[in-house]
């Protein structure tokens, strides 16, 4: 097997270098720079050739900043003769992966596309938006599940008659697999979506849910439109309190303010994105993917 190496990208550094602790190999020698006027650099500082090296990089906002940089480490590592798997925790651009309108571009696709093109070989990522974008990939691609452990995060809150929550049929499966899990009654939200505007609305429908507590379960949480419009939902028909379980949070303008207006008491996301909400670590869940890969 190739020497392996870990290189933690500039938006993924504290869980690049935890990876390359549980894997017990080394962090690579390099270096990412930002101009003042925006452009990346990035500088190997050992050589890579015939090695494996998983490039850990979210690519959270700023995405495409974040995204370029991830392209550019690549291409330089796979120039220098490395093996790249690339780990990206949150994958952007994962929301489009096909056509909603007329006209628009399927963006996954051209990721995939540009991510081939400057020499990655793998892809693994933390709770895809939808599995079907791992199809647009021509090189295995994998996201690993976060979901076991925000259960055990939420089992730690001693949470009484709860129901567990998809805000939209988009999210059923991952939210299924939660209450399954977690060991509470699933149901769905109907989530309408305004295409042109992004304005979310949920259905007006009677939920059993009157003296509950309503677990959300979402894959990524942006401008919080959703989780603030479900949270109005559940309250509204009676729930005792909302408690969100994400795997990605964005928190993007004013989500966070909105997403306490409307009642939601706790948010936990994994640290595939950094904030005071990141409190499940996923290294561990990523680490028993990673060593499974054999170069
Ligand atoms: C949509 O299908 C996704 O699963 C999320 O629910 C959505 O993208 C979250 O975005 P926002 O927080 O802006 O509503």
């Amino acid at each position: 097997m190739a020497e392996r190496l870990v290189l933690p990208g500039p938006a993924s550094e504290d869980l690049g270098k935890s990876i390359a602790a549980k894997m017990g190999l080394a962090v690579m020698k390099s270096e990412f720079r930002v101009f003042s006027d925006g452009e990346s650099k990035f500088t190997l500082g050992e050589s890579v050739a015939g090695k494996s090296v998983f490039l850990v990089q979210s690519t959270y906002p700023p995405v495409d900043q974040h995204m370029f940089q991830l392209l550019l480490a690549s291409h330089i590592l796979s120039q220098d003769g490395a093996k790249v798997t690339a780990v990206v925790p949150y994958l952007g651009y994962a929301r489009q992966d096909k056509e909603f309108l007329p006209g628009e571009g399927i963006t996954l696709g051209l990721i995939a596309h540009l991510m081939r093109s400057v020499g990655v070989r793998r892809l693994a990522t933390v709770d895809i938006h939808s599995a079907e974008g791992l199809s647009l990939f021509s090189f295995p691609a994998y996201s690993v599940s976060g979901i076991p452990s925000l259960v055990d995060a939420v089992r730690a809150l001693h949470l009484k008659d709860s129901v567990v929550v998809s805000p939209d049929i988009g999210g059923s499966k991952r939210t299924e697999a939660f209450a399954q899990l977690y060991g509470a009654p699933f149901f769905r939200l109907t989530k309408t979506r305004d295409r042109q505007s992004g304005a979310v609305k949920i259905k007006q429908e009677t939920l059993d849910v009157k003296g509950k507590d309503a677990i959300l379960v979402d894959d990524v949480i942006t401008t919080g439109g959703t989780i603030i419009a479900s949270s109005e939902a559940l309250l509204k028909q009676g729930a005792r309190k909302v408690v969100v379980a994400c795997s990605h949070g964005l928190f993007v303008g004013g989500a966070l303010e909105g997403l306490e207006a409307a009642g939601v008491k706790t948010i936990i996301c994994t640290n595939t994105v950094p904030s005071k909400y990141s409190k499940v670590d996923i290294t561990d869940t990523l680490v028993s993917h990673l060593g499974t890969i054999e170069e």
